[in-house]
């Protein structure tokens, strides 16, 4: 089946979303049925191109390879000023699923809220890796998709690809989720990661993760937990109803440890690892961020790198943890691609 998409935001996601549908295109079709058309796109720095037959994928990506703007793309288009401003954008372009990949405002959650928000009135599934309406926004948002039978999916605002939420939605449906403890931050388990087994010390191991492309320039939203807390917030709220804030969150970063404090905890069998997680009580739930130091023996221990994972804590099933990446191109990408199948598997029934 044919779907028409638009895509809000080319930059890093976007781009490796377009990667994976031009290299797996008659597979995805071949296998699931699923012919994507890209039928538009606009970025605040890269311009808008539309075409509601479908933009060709290659001559796409050739032409943000080079470096140059959207409204060089060479193939068939629509005549467009330098940007359309997503809202028109929306307002105008038929398609079935609309695929928010702009920045994250976590303090504000804009301008992707109002772009989810006209995506669902005006009829579109919305797919989104942004982690600013998911955090703010979730129960609101879902609410408003419910209303206009439409999915408002996010598996790429909690470890890029790695199924966090397609497991808990399937694999485990039927359990009652009593916990979630896991390592969100995949800059600051690199950084403990090398405090520990190569013995730099804190701003080495910074400066190693900034070069390698993991932290940000600023890299205060990982190392100070902002990061982590936004993942957490979603979790607490996408998976057990909850209704938090950020600031809800108790918070403390990684930047006071130093490698003799990672060494300490080594020699008595322990490993530091920065812990989000979620606890239910009865009615409440409470959502931390903050180092701990965790036996060699719990399965988080061993998640070393940039990697990610995520323990569920089930009525049913007892523990069961997903370990993966929780950042990058393709990954995130991937995030998207998966929401869009699953949306078409429900269209399919
Ligand atoms: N800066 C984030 C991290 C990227 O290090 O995990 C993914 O959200």
């Amino acid at each position: 089946m044919e779907y028409r998409i638009i895509m809000i935001g080319c930059g890093t996601v976007g781009q490796g979303l377009l990667e994976i549908l031009e290299k797996k295109a008659a597979f995805l079709r071949d296998v699931y049925d699923f012919e994507p058309r890209i039928v538009a796109i606009t970025d605040k720095l890269k311009g808008t191109v539309i075409w509601p037959e479908g933009l060709q994928i290659k001559p796409l990506l050739e032409t943000l390879k080079q470096g140059k703007k959207l409204n060089d793309y060479p193939g068939p288009r629509e005549k467009a000023d330098e940007f359309v401003d997503p809202l028109d954008l929306i307002e105008k372009v038929e398609a079935e699923i609309m695929a928010e990949m702009t920045y994250t405002d976590i303090k504000t959650g804009e301008p992707a809220t109002s772009y989810i928000k006209k995506a669902l009135r005006t009829g579109k599934h919305v797919v989104t890796s942004n982690k600013g309406p998911a955090a703010l926004h979730y129960a609101e948002l879902r609410e408003l998709a419910r209303l206009n039978n439409r999915h408002f999916r996010i598996e790429g605002t909690v470890m890029s690809g790695t199924p966090v939420f397609h497991l808990f939605e399937n694999g485990l449906a039927g359990n009652e989720l009593l916990q979630v403890k896991g390592i969100l931050n995949g800059t600051t388990n690199f950084i403990l990661t090398k405090m520990e087994l190569d013995g730099l010390e804190y701003d080495e191991a910074l400066k190693l993760a900034q070069q390698l492309g993991y932290a940000e320039a600023d890299p205060t939203a990982d190392v100070e937990g902002f990061d982590a807390v936004a993942k957490v917030v979603i979790l607490a709220n996408a998976l057990m109803g909850g209704t938090l804030k950020p600031d809800d969150v108790r918070r403390q970063g990684i930047s006071h440890l130093r490698k003799k404090d990672i060494l300490e905890a080594r020699e008595t069998g322990q490993r530091y690892k920065l812990i989000a997680s979620v606890k239910k009580d009865g009615d409440k739930i409470t959502a931390s961020v903050a180092p701990e130091r965790l036996p060699l023996s719990d399965p988080l221990s061993a998640v070393m790198g940039a990697q990610n994972a995520l323990t569920f804590e089930t009525d049913l099933m007892g523990r069961v943890t997903i370990q993966g990446a929780g950042a990058g191109r393709i990954e995130t990408g991937f995030s998207i691609l998966s929401d869009m199948l699953a949306i078409a598997r429900c269209a399919a029934r």
